[in-house]
């Protein structure tokens, strides 16, 4: 029999539970570049009654319901300020310069958490500034932050940050792709994370565990613009209930997964944490992503995640360090194994 991978590259590699497949197979179609799909606009409904907001757009990918944002938010020649590790400036194809002719004003966070303070924000803006310098369009926020290891924003700082921007009459997006496991970090409500914001975009295919699908959410004149610019970057899709169908399980089953994931990253954290050469506080993992640093170990993070391979677990190697990431596809008992295969390659 074939073993079983450990798949921890990433949250996005999960499979359609049996409850998904069911309701793919099931769902009520129609055409949705009519808007006559029932199946998302009950998802849009959903997504919208969920976060508190007007209204939602069921999109492709997380990157298209970001880069919608940017383009309605901006006008060309702006900056978007954001932090220097953020997914919308470092893994979005410059989207934002090509499509919205805007620029990233990538800003360090001093405390290393990848979250922002005003202060730091504050300082980045050029607002009122002489007209020789480009000028601020967008304050662009991750909740949890992917590449700062899943840290959190919390809902006061969300808060201050938006009202501090709205009464310089800037715009904040909120790239929430997860912000339900930021909500189950934190115990707060997904309302009270987006409602400061002027628009979110979360992924049904990550920690929720659909296989395809985000939504961006805001006011209705905006997700009303947000249709039109899906469809000229070619996301207008046509019986997309059919994914959709799963999209709307996710959204009531998955959440309560993630403390789960959470607990079962925690461990991970602790154990690598114990391996000589390994840097990791688990403290700072809150959430369903472990990174750390290889770079004293005497091995690459390239090296190790190869030999990991070998005994079929998977992991991303950035530079040096390396990233888990726990999800529904993920038991307690293949941490421990993940746990016990990074001891003998460390040779502990
Ligand atoms: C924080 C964050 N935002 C946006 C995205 C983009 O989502 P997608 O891969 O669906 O375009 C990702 C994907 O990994 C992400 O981690």
């Amino acid at each position: 029999m074939l073993q079983k991978m450990i798949d921890l590259r990433s949250d996005t590699v999960t499979k359609p539970t049996p409850a998904m497949r069911r309701a793919m197979a099931e769902a009520e179609v129609g055409d949705d570049v009519y808007g006559e799909d029932p199946t998302v606009n009950r998802l849009q409904e959903r997504a919208a009654e969920i976060f508190e907001k007007e209204a939602a757009l069921f999109v492709p990918t997380g990157s298209m319901g970001n880069q919608t944002a940017v383009k309605l938010h901006t006008r060309p020649g702006q900056e978007v300020i954001i932090e220097e590790r953020g997914h919308i400036y470092n893994f979005e194809m410059a989207t934002m310069s090509a499509f919205s002719g805007a620029l990233a004003r990538p800003v360090h966070s001093n405390d290393g958490s990848g979250i922002l303070t005003w202060d730091e924000i504050a300082g980045a803006i050029h607002h009122n500034s002489a007209y020789y310098v480009a000028p601020t369009g967008l304050i662009a926020l991750e909740n949890s932050h992917n590449l700062a290891g899943g840290s959190v924003l919390t809902r006061a700082r969300t808060a201050d940050i938006c009202a501090r921007a709205h009464e310089k009459n800037l715009p904040v997006h909120l790239d929430g792709a997860r912000i339900f496991n930021a909500a189950a970090a934190l115990g707060e409500t997904i309302a009270d994370l987006a409602r400061p914001a002027d628009s979110v975009m979360f992924c049904l295919s990550k920690g929720l565990g659909a296989p395809v699908g985000s939504m961006l959410l805001g006011e209705r004149a905006f997700i009303d613009e947000a249709r039109i610019v899906r469809k000229m970057l070619g996301g207008g899709m046509r019986q997309a209930g059919v994914l959709a169908a799963a999209g709307l399980v996710a959204l009531e089953e998955s959440p309560k997964q993630l403390p789960e994931d959470h607990a079962n990253a925690k461990r991970l954290a602790e154990g690598v944490a114990e391996l000589v050469g390994v840097k990791i506080d688990p403290e700072k993992v809150v959430t369903n992503i472990v990174i750390f640093d290889v770079a004293e170990t005497g091995q690459t993070a390239d090296a190790i995640c190869a030999q990991l391979r070998e005994h079929d677990i998977l992991a991303s190697g950035f530079g040096s360090s390396i990233r888990m990431v726990t999800h529904c596809d993920v038991a307690r008992a293949d941490i421990e194994t993940a746990l016990s295969e990074m001891r003998a390659i460390l040779n502990h």
